[in-house]
């Protein structure tokens, strides 16, 4: 059976916890209104207890935001919880999000409380948010390295006092998809309300696993997949939602899974998202890196020339990339270099004139990285190679 997933981003949240990123409220609004275009389903806006300047910003997305859900992170802490309803007063569509640890690590080293401390905690905290909000989201702070047996207990009191999404942090990014999948499937075995909640993968990228586990976890019943834009935030960043939206899209016969994302803004999401955060994208990064759509190598340009589909399994204007990119270079071969020259305006038929332009190409590639259109008309025109960068 398909199923429907809903994409949450916490680009605003999660995401400016990234070492040196700090969005204004201009900056947030801009990126939730590109969310929206995106398709997003809920935006996590910000942490509004943590500053004047993020319950600002909570309250103008909520204001703004027509379509998709708003959200507003608290600790299990009545003023916390206060801060978000207030902020969250103009959104049409609202939820909460409540989250304390319950890893043994957390619970000794930083919160000193014991474990029935954290159940009657939970209670408290689930039963008073749940006076003012329909969807209220639950999350065990470190869920992947609780003790299962005590995570199904907290939960089984989150969805007893109201939660309706239930959220299983890697905060740490310390799983992996073989044991995370696992965890959801020990859920789903031992909640009996699992079907009643929706479920929700919430991955860091430590060990570079994020979106492979928030993948496993759709697998095993999530049915919300959060994450954030580029896949920044704290340390090495959350799972980063563009490569689930594509994955999903490019393997649906793995997945079976359905959602609202409108692939076609994905570069200018992810574009906006890095100016504003000033953390440029790799090129190699997967889905939106400059190089995500370039082919080097002779063979797999030829392959390419030939049928686009031999090395490439994503369109580029899937995700709204004008096209793909065959840079001239040593390794390229006679195919693309014709077909470079043919679409300068240039006479390929002689196949002489070809072989010898062809070595005189050769002998410029092995001196120059990328070879430019300037250095091609140069070549043409006889003119001394020489290396002009
Ligand atoms: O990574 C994490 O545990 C979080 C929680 C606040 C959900 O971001
Ligand atoms: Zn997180």
């Amino acid at each position: 059976m398909v199923k429907q997933i809903q994409f949450f981003d916490t680009t605003l949240r999660d995401g400016e916890q990234t070492p040196g990123v700090n969005f204004n409220t201009k900056e947030k609004v801009q990126i939730a209104l590109q969310l929206e275009k995106w398709g997003i389903d809920v935006i996590e806006a910000g942490f509004p207890i943590s500053s004047q300047g993020d319950f600002e910003a909570v309250q103008e997305i909520a204001a703004q935001i027509k379509h998709a859900t708003v959200g507003g992170l608290a600790r299990c802490s009545i003023e916390d919880i206060d801060s978000v309803r207030e902020a969250l007063k103009e959104a049409n569509h609202k939820q909460i999000h409540v989250f304390i640890a319950t890893s043994p690590i957390h619970r000794e080293s930083k919160l000193s409380m014991t474990k029935a401390e954290i159940l009657a905690s939970v209670k408290k905290h689930i039963t008073y948010a749940k006076q003012y909000f329909d969807q209220v989201q639950f999350s065990p702070e470190d869920a992947t390295r609780t003790e299962w047996d005590f995570l199904v207990e907290v939960i089984e009191v989150a969805i007893k006092c109201g939660a309706t999404i239930i959220n299983i942090p890697d905060t740490v990014g310390y799983t992996n998809p073989t044991e995370y999948g696992a965890l959801f499937a020990y859920l789903k075995e031992n909640i009996s309300a699992f079907d009643e909640v929706i479920f929700s993968s919430h991955c860091h990228d430590d060990l570079g696993m994020a979106t492979a586990n928030a993948l496993a976890a759709i697998e095993q019943g999530a049915l919300r997949v959060e994450g954030t834009i580029n896949g920044i935030g704290e340390r090495a960043g959350n799972t980063a939602l563009e490569e689930v939206a594509v994955a999903l899209h490019i393997r649906r016969d793995a997945y079976q899974a359905e959602n609202q994302i409108k692939l076609d803004e994905t570069k200018n999401t992810s574009d906006l998202v890095s100016r504003l955060s000033g953390m440029p994208i790799p090129r190699n990064k997967a889905i939106i890196g400059a190089n995500a759509y370039a082919h080097e190598s002779g063979i797999h340009q030829d392959g390419v020339l030939k049928n686009p589909e031999t090395y490439e399994i994503i369109t580029p204007q899937l995700v709204g990339v004008s096209s793909n990119d065959l840079p001239l270079g040593k390794l390229s071969g006679r195919h693309a270099f014709v077909d470079r020259m043919v679409s300068l305006g240039y006479d390929m038929s002689d196949k002489v004139v070809v072989k010898e332009l062809f070595v005189k190409f050769k002998e410029l590639a092995d001196k120059k990285k990328n070879i430019s259109t300037t250095d091609l008309h140069a070549l043409i025109a006889g003119a001394t190679i020489e290396d002009q960068a």
